[in-house]
């Protein structure tokens, strides 16, 4: 059983929880992720182990209530456990000192899964540039914790009422006319953030690892459910990547395995809400 030490909501619907999870926060480096199951009867979830205390012994997630077990996960109070939480899982991002700077892009929970690579390329003796993006102000998150890893934080929000109006695309495309000589880009987010933000690097030969958020049942490479193709090649997500060069994914191959399961996935939360929260399991 994995306690929850602390837990706050940032946003409507994404909530930050440290969990107990001492085998996991003294194994995990940037990049690698945890499965989390709520109760006996639960699925398992993958989120972005997205940052730890060794010596605690805990481990922060953010995650957004977007179905049926976040929405579970988000009803759950502080001083309440969590079933099972395996890892770390995923290979650590491969971090490197670079002749220029490193730009890590984030949208969605993925500023929070972003926040630890950024930290560490920083560590590195990198300049650290990241581009966070999010539809209207009172939806960014993770702001000042970037800050405080970061040289520059810029914020692109769809409604201009943070930052620059537009998308993270557009801030990079700022970047780069500033002469901003960025040799790595790190884009984590919605798969439709990380396919413009790699067609926009294609051309300009500037290397973009992307972070894949594909669905995932066992996490360890055995059910073949996280698959995609990369470089004409299938891969696993869980036990190859999470990284990979974003140039060669197969965006759109990728998109529609993500709503492979949408029937289930919708007559899960509906059965959620019917039964007055009730997944089968204790609540
Ligand atoms: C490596 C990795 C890291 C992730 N990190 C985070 C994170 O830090 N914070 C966060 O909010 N979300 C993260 N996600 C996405 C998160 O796993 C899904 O939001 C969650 O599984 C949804 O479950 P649900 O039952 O609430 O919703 P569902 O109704 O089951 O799903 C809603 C949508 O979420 C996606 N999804 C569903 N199941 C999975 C799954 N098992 N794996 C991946 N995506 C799924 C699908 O696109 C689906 O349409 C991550 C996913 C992966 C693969
Ligand atoms: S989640 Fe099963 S193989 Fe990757």
């Amino acid at each position: 059983m994995h306690t929850i030490l602390s837990k706050q909501e940032l946003t409507e619907r994404t909530w930050h929880m440290r969990v107990e999870a001492p085998l996991v926060a003294r194994a995990c480096r940037a990049g690698q992720f945890l499965m989390l199951r709520i109760h006996e009867n639960g699925e398992r979830i993958p989120l972005t182990i997205a940052d730890w205390d060794r010596e605690a012994g805990t481990v922060d997630i953010y995650f957004q209530e977007i179905g049926a077990t976040t929405e579970l996960l988000a009803t759950l109070a502080e001083g309440e456990s969590i079933l099972d939480v395996v890892g770390p899982l995923g290979n650590p991002t491969h971090v490197e000192k670079l002749d220029g700077t490193f730009v890590m892009v984030g949208g969605g929970f993925g500023i929070a899964a972003g926040y630890p690579v950024a930290r560490a390329f920083k560590e590195a003796g990198n300049r650290v540039v990241a581009v966070l993006g999010a539809k209207t102000r009172k939806l960014l998150i993770c702001e000042e914790m970037l800050k405080a890893v970061c040289d520059e934080v810029y914020v692109a929000t769809n409604d201009g009422s943070y930052g620059k109006q537009g998308l993270v695309s557009d801030v990079l495309q700022g970047l780069l006319d500033e002469g901003e000589d960025i040799r790595l880009v790190f884009p984590v987010g919605p798969p439709i953030m990380m396919k413009v933000i790699s067609q926009m690097t294609l051309p300009l030969k500037i290397r973009t690892v992307v972070s894949l958020n594909s669905v995932m049942v066992d996490g360890t490479g055995m059910c073949g459910s996280c698959r995609v193709t990369v470089a004409g090649k299938t891969r696993f997500v869980c036990s190859e990547g999470i990284d990979f060069d974003g140039h060669e994914v197969d965006w759109d191959e990728m998109m529609s395995r993500q709503k492979m399961y949408s029937r289930q996935e919708a007559e899960a939360l509906a059965y959620y809400h019917e039964h007055g929260g009730c997944l089968g399991g204790k609540r």
